[in-house]
């Protein structure tokens, strides 16, 4: 008979050891070094060759016993620790069927965005085409074009922010996209609504913002009158606000149009009664007006002995504020989703 005590002593080393390890990184590291290229399996059954020739078959069949076994254990050991954790697992996180689901914010139009996008429609059926020109703008198109040459006393008019590019500003308005697009369509005729942010370097106040969105309008033709403007003012202003709405026009000042005007809507509230929104006067300035100034018709491209236009400009978050009844311009970039909500 061989001597294989040594082979048992091994397996109860493995054994008794094994049962030490009980989590995964312990198992792995027992796995090396017994199973491992230079572990002590592979150590007993390299002694096979030293054994004398009568001898090795014993030896070797009871060294691969030892192996199996040892294998198997880890095995199960190994089974068992990936069970135990698991259960762990479950139990620490456990998920509670019956709790209500979270419920899913879908995303939404800015309030600004969607009366823009409504007043780009009524002007769409009206015949206006949407132009968009850019809000870094030359202060010669901003300004000059539109009759108000440098130093201008009615440059007052906007406080600038002004770009570390000399000539270049934030544009105040989004009057000079009327420049832009009568050049573009000159000497032909042009119509269309032009939407878009302006900056003021302003106080920030319950009613002014420095930034805010603009629609200005242009139309020019051959033979465009002040009454073609009245007339499509009175059906956006119907469309809008509700057939019942009354419009006056107001003599005012604008170096871009000869006449200039201040266009009023009667109180939607108080219907021209007098109320704490209109301030008791009945009405509501809504936007500015006028013929296109004969020099500006001429910076388009336009013969100003041929061609006549109107124009007009309004504030977006104006409109909304009446719209809605509020009365702080400053909740439309709070991003407050309290405010946001209510649209
Ligand atoms: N750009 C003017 C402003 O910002 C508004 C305005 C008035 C625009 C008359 C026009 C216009 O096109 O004809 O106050």
């Amino acid at each position: 008979m061989a001597d294989t005590s040594s082979l048992d002593q091994l397996l109860q080393q493995g054994t008794s050891e094994l049962r030490l390890a009980t989590d995964e990184a312990s198992l792995r590291s027992w796995q090396n070094r017994w199973f491992g290229k230079t572990g002590e399996i592979s150590g007993a059954l390299k002694r096979i060759a030293e054994i004398p020739a009568a001898d090795r078959k014993d030896y070797g069949q009871k060294a691969n016993a030892v192996k199996e076994t040892l294998q198997k254990d880890f095995d199960l050991a190994l089974e068992k620790v990936r069970e135990e954790a698991l259960e762990k697992d479950l139990a620490q996180g456990r998920v509670d069927v019956s709790l209500p689901g979270r419920q899913v914010l879908p995303g939404r139009l800015h309030p600004s965005t969607k009366i823009m996008r409504r007043i780009l429609g009524i002007f769409g059926e009206l015949g206006f085409e949407t132009f968009t020109s850019r809000e870094i703008e030359e202060d010669e198109i901003n300004f000059g074009m539109l009759n108000m040459p440098p130093h201008h006393p009615a440059r007052d008019m906007w406080d600038t922010f002004h770009t570390n590019k000399p000539g270049w500003i934030l544009r105040t308005h989004t009057t000079p996209g009327q420049i832009h697009a009568m050049k573009l369509h000159a000497p032909g005729p042009v119509r269309v609504v032009l939407p878009g942010m302006c900056y003021r370097y302003e106080n920030i106040t319950s009613r002014s913002e420095i930034m805010f969105h603009q629609i200005d309008g242009v139309a020019v033709g051959e033979s465009v009158k002040l009454t073609d403007l009245k007339g499509t003012l009175m059906a956006f202003i119907h469309k809008l606000f509700g057939e019942k709405r009354k419009i006056r026009l107001r003599s005012s000042y604008f170096p871009f149009t000869e006449p200039s005007m201040e266009v009023d809507m009667d109180c939607i509230i108080c219907a021209g009664k007098g109320c704490s929104l209109c301030k008791k006067t009945g009405w509501l300035e809504i936007l500015g007006a006028g013929m296109v100034h004969p020099v500006v018709l001429r910076n388009g491209g336009y013969d100003p002995q041929r061609h006549s236009g109107f124009a007009f400009g309004l504030g977006v978050e104006r409109i909304v504020m009446l719209l809605s009844g509020m009365d702080d311009i400053r909740h439309f970039w709070a991003n407050d989703w309290r405010f946001l909500n209510q649209f």
